[in-house]
């Protein structure tokens, strides 16, 4: 790939622009607001910091990746990608009025990629009239640290578009894993369960919140606990991918703990909002609930 395209310039989207442009691939972010495209490249511009004072890459490198990648409120801009990357709010009505945009404005070669974590990739592709070029491309966060990616063929999706699908990820450094296209994929049927046995068992009290993460931290060689990592996630998300587990499966085991989903309709949604299961504000850190 030459020239990528990813729509939504949030936290996942901005990651996969920087994980893309490192590697040497030109990007174009769109965003139909200006004030997320500037939030978006003072991100990226923050993390190749950090990736330089790292020893990561040497400061040419990440000034020559900041310089791939363009940021862009018109759509049209899209046009000369080879694909392009939906990371939007998880948001079925959002996603696919995006991908109906998409179609409608790109030529017919270019191929669309979902980076949603729990939306059918079918019900994607069916917003298009080139679902042969449709698939889910899973990234997880911080894209520029992670390096898996789900592929994820929907009904349709020729073999072609999942093979280059396969090659991009490989060109930007990351290992591509395939999966059916079901709920949660791999990962997420994996993760979110025992994301939220962990809520369970703090709500009822087995122990305290630092004692529940130094046990998978210090226990098990876990980079974060599991509800440091509820709190990076977004507790918001991690009720979202519940109801789509819940909604496929219909097992009691994907169903959000009442304490996630009152912290979601308190805001308290993790780091985003400076507050979850730890409070990110202040240096001094108090139990959310
Ligand atoms: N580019 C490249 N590398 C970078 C970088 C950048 N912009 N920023 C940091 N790094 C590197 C650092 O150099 C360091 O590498 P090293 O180990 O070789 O020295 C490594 O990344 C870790 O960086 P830091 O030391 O700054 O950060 P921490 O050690 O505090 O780790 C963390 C932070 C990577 C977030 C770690 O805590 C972690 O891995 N947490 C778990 C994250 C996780 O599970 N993510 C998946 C979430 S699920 C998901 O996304 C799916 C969704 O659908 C829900």
């Amino acid at each position: 790939m030459k020239t990528v395209g990813i729509v939504g310039a949030g936290h996942m989207g901005s990651g996969i622009a920087e994980a893309c442009a490192v590697a040497g691939v030109d990007v174009v972010v769109h965003e139909p607001q200006t004030a997320p495209l500037v939030r978006s490249r003072e991100r990226i511009a923050a993390s190749l910091d950090k990736a330089v004072a790292r020893g990561k890459w040497p400061p040419h490198a990440a000034a020559d990746a900041l310089r791939r990648i363009v940021h862009t409120t018109t759509l049209e801009e899209l046009g000369g990608c080879e694909l392009v990357v939906e990371a939007v709010t998880e948001d079925e009505a959002i996603k696919t009025g995006v991908f109906r945009r998409l179609d409608a404005r790109l030529g017919p070669d270019v191929m669309l990629a979902s980076n949603t974590s729990s939306i059918p990739i079918t019900t994607l592709a069916a917003a298009t009239t080139r679902p042969d070029r449709v698939l889910g491309l899973h990234f997880f966060s911080p894209v520029p640290v992670m390096r898996l990616v789900e592929v994820i063929p929907a009904f349709a999706t020729a073999p072609e578009t999942v093979a280059a699908a396969e090659a991009f990820a490989e060109q930007i450094g990351k290992h591509a894993i395939r999966s059916k296209d079901r709920a949660g994929f791999l990962v997420n049927i994996l993760l979110i369960p025992y994301l939220i046995h962990a809520v369970r068992l703090y709500a009822d009290g087995f122990g305290t919140r630092e004692d529940i993460d130094d046990g998978m931290r210090l226990g098990c060689g876990h980079p974060m606990g599991p509800l440091a990592l509820c709190d990076f996630i977004g507790l918001d998300v991690i009720d979202g991918i519940c109801t789509s587990l819940y909604d496929e499966y219909r097992r009691e085991e994907y169903v959000a703990p009442p304490l996630l989903r009152r912290m979601v309709t308190a805001g308290c949604l993790g780091r985003k909002t400076g507050r979850g299961f730890y409070d990110y504000a202040p240096a001094h850190a108090r139990a959310a609930a």
